[in-house]
């Protein structure tokens, strides 16, 4: 029978308990599970709720089921109901009575409310590494190719010449904030301790919860023990965060797809990060960049089912929300996924500088600096402006780009323009000159870097 037979003359149908269970999914969290039943025991026998040696008796009992389970040697039972009933009864089963006493002051709506967020500190702490690493990678694609030049595109059409580094710093700073976020959620999951809300109306028994709480390592407890256990706002904050995450990965990888076709040929993937055609010989796909990209909308899926179980739901504990730890779970094993594999591709990656600088010379991304040239010999920038588009349209006409075109030409254009216009236009030139503060040239890209790698080495 289960541990709540009191009321109940029958067991419950078979295919009912499998419908209602979720130790298929919650078992993992059974070291979170019996670490916070720990804390429990030991606030009992420190507040005198249980004897001293009771509470001894508990704690001893439970970090052994712990070794147990993590050995193997002693198995989950799947028609156990959840996670929190299979430690109990099977604390229980060794101890009797003693067990029994553990759940004294306590529901499984407060202690599931504990458990998963203990669940996602660690989880966090493991995603935060990845985020680190992969940042990291980033940092050292872009210390190499601080001069790289690359058509930097808006409308994806080429805009601006920029350089590589640049472009790929984009994404470590995606990556802080994504650290940063899913820091702060972390700090505010922590602050509220929910465990002692009990069902609902908190308990009759002289508890300290504040015990617990610090025991566990909170900075602080639900204020109003009906929102401990109707509130996972952090479960919400976390697959925002994540989901942002996804997209910033998504954009990534849609880029480097972008960049290994061959309309682009701007990278070319290693090998063992790609995948061939089952019937196209010449195929190389970009399978992992991707999986990736389809991976988000699974993430954003996730996010959306939890804020659709939420939605309608009166306070506090309904049922309904047993369904938050597979959202959660799958957001978590599919972002850490998705960093793993990340990292590896990327350094695996072989950057193709000539392919990037040639198609920098198509295109007249440098238009923009002849009307700045222009504009420094005195010339109204919109009537420089003017004068470069006529410089294109020329370009456009006789097959030149504006490096080519004859000073002649330019003068007929502009008596002001002089043979220095050639390295005022160079594209090198054109990047290192952007030094404003965040722009492409090398000393503001180097400054960049520094901003990333000492947020790492913090
Ligand atoms: N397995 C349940 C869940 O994940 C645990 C809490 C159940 N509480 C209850 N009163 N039925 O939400």
């Amino acid at each position: 029978m289960a541990l709540w037979a009191g009321r109940f003359s029958k067991e419950i149908d078979a295919g009912v308990n499998a419908f209602n269970s979720s130790i298929a999914f919650d078992a993992r969290m059974y070291r979170h599970d019996i670490q916070g039943s720990i804390a429990h025991a030991a606030m009992l026998g420190d507040c005198g709720i249980i004897s001293k040696e009771d509470s001894k008796t508990i704690i001893e009992g439970l970090t052994a089921i712990l070794a147990d389970l993590d050995s193997g040697k002693l198995e989950f039972d799947p028609n156990a109901e959840d996670i929190h009933m299979f430690v109990e009864a099977e604390l229980t089963k060794r101890y009797g009575d003693v067990g029994k006493r553990l759940h004294t002051s306590r529901s499984r709506n407060d202690q599931v409310a504990l458990d998963l967020r203990l669940y996602l500190r660690d989880e966090i702490q493991e995603i935060r590494g990845l985020v680190e690493k992969l940042c990291a990678v980033l940092v050292k694609l872009a210390e190499q190719h601080t001069e790289t030049v690359l058509p930097g595109y808006t409308h994806l059409q080429r805009a601006q010449p920029i350089t590589f580094a640049h472009h790929i710093l984009t994404y470590a700073f995606m990556l802080k904030r994504d650290f940063e976020r899913i820091a702060d959620a972390k700090k505010r999951m922590l602050s509220q301790c929910p465990i002692g809300s009990c069902a609902l109306a908190g308990t009759t028994y002289d508890t300290d919860r504040y015990f617990e709480a610090e025991h566990l390592g909170f900075t602080g407890i639900s204020l109003n023990s009906i929102d401990g256990v109707s509130d996972r706002d952090f479960c919400l904050e976390l697959l925002s965060a994540f989901s942002i995450l996804m997209m910033h990965l998504s954009r990534f990888s849609e880029e480097i797809i972008l960049w290994s076709s061959w309309e682009f040929k701007f990278i070319e993937l290693d090998d063992s990060f790609t995948t061939g055609s089952s019937i196209m010989p010449q195929k190389k796909n970009p399978d992992i960049a991707e999986l990736v990209r389809g991976k988000t909308g699974r993430v954003y899926g996730d996010l959306m089912a939890m804020l659709t179980v939420l939605k309608g739901l009166p306070l506090a504990y309904n049922k309904d929300m047993q369904e938050d730890k597979e959202s959660i779970f799958d957001a978590v094993d599919t972002v850490k996924q998705c960093l793993e594999v990340f990292p590896p591709m990327i350094s695996g990656m072989k950057v193709l500088k000539d392919n990037m600088l040639a198609a920098a010379q198509k295109g007249f991304i440098n238009a923009t600096d002849l009307a700045d040239y222009l504009t420094k010999k005195g010339i109204p920038f919109r009537t420089a402006y003017k004068i470069s588009g006529q410089a294109v349209a020329y370009c456009i006409d006789n097959g030149l780009i504006l490096e080519t075109v004859p000073l002649d030409v330019y003068k007929s254009f502009c008596p002001d323009i002089d043979d220095d216009v050639y390295s005022a236009i160079d594209l090198l030139t054109c990047v290192r000159a952007r030094v404003s503060a965040g722009g492409t040239g090398k000393d503001s890209v180097e400054k960049q870097i520094k901003i990333v790698s000492d947020f790492l080495s913090k």
